[in-house]
């Protein structure tokens, strides 16, 4: 009975998409695109939120044209090294860290990203403006606050592992923490800092932590202690090994697996080869 009225209010609708999708080459910005640029870009850049390692993006289609810009982003060092007055700027303005290259990007990808960047900047608040941590003075409890989450005596709320079973800071020696990711001591100054440490933080770009921490992410408040703890003891080496057994089983754990993993890698190769001899001698 609602066959005929419910066919005929869809297929307008349906041609009116199909219009739609036609009349504007600019899709509205993917779920896929929004998420793209969360992992893979929002830890450098924020849109509308000032610079952090790479410039503000919000205007971008303003400042340079579509083409140089895929271009950019299919090849950024060869792009700048080609010495035009804009990407020399660029680069000078980033006090001469290039851009990495973008692991599996092409030009639909690069054409998805900058359409992406088209519509936030529209936006009077785009959802990249910026991760926004406290510009308040860091306090001794900030310090102390960090310390505990760095160590694991405090949980993180969202229940991501704790950063020593993978992490060390010069004066935690030894056995203090773990080896899987790099020394911290300099993370703060290397960084560039509350803002873009903060940031970092906020959605690691890093192949191993991105996992741990997408579906179980820093708050704004630990994020801000973590900081003030890895900004006192930036450099100072003055970090105590407090070689609790929880911290040593962590450390435990983080080298095995990495062991693990090392040994699956330099074993594999060789078990094969001795099997191929093996059945060559029959
Ligand atoms: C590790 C930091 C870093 C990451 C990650 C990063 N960029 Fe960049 N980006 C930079 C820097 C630094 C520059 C300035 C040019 C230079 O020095 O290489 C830049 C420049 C740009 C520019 C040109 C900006 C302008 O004002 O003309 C665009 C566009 C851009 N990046 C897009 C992206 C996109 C999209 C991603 C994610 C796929 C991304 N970037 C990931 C650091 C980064
Ligand atoms: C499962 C192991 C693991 C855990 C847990 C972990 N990290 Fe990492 N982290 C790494 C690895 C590995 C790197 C190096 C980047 C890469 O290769 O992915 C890294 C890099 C970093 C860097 C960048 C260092 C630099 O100088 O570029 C910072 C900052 C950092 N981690 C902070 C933290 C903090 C804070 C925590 C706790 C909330 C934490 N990490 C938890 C493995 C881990």
């Amino acid at each position: 009975m609602f066959g005929l009225p419910k066919r005929l209010t869809i297929l307008p609708l349906f041609l009116l998409g199909l219009l739609a999708a036609n009349a504007t080459a600019q899709d509205p910005p993917s779920e896929e695109s929004i998420n793209y640029f969360r992992t893979n870009c929002a830890s450098c850049h924020t849109i509308g939120g000032g610079r952090l390692t790479g410039p503000d993006l919000k205007g971008l289609a303003e400042r340079k044209d579509r083409e140089w810009l895929v271009k950019f982003l299919l090849d950024p060092k060869a792009t700048l090294d080609a010495g035009d007055p804009y990407g020399q700027k660029l680069l000078s303005d980033a006090r001469g860290v290039y851009m990495p290259p973008v692991a599996g990007m092409n030009k639909e990808l690069a054409n998805k990203l900058l359409n992406l960047i088209d519509a936030e900047s529209a936006l009077e608040k785009s959802k990249f403006s910026g991760f926004q941590i406290s510009e308040r003075p860091l306090t001794d409890l900030d310090i102390a606050t960090g310390k505990a989450l760095f160590n694991g005596q405090k949980a993180l709320q969202e229940g991501g592992p704790a950063c020593i079973s993978c992490h060390t800071l010069s004066g935690l020696s030894g056995l203090g923490g773990g080896l899987l990711g790099p020394d911290l001591s300099g993370a703060y100054s290397r960084l560039e800092g509350r803002k873009a440490l903060g940031a970092w933080l906020s959605s690691p770009p890093s192949v191993v932590m991105q996992p741990l921490y997408t579906n179980s992410p820093l708050d704004s408040e630990e994020v801000l202690a973590l900081v003030a703890y890895l900004k006192a003891t930036a450099g100072t080496g003055e970090l105590e090994a407090e070689s609790t057994s929880l911290e040593f089983t962590l450390a435990g754990i983080a080298l095995a697996a990495g062991l693990m993993v090392l040994f699956d890698i330099l074993w594999r190769k060789r078990f094969r080869s001795v099997r191929r001899t093996l059945l060559a001698q029959r």
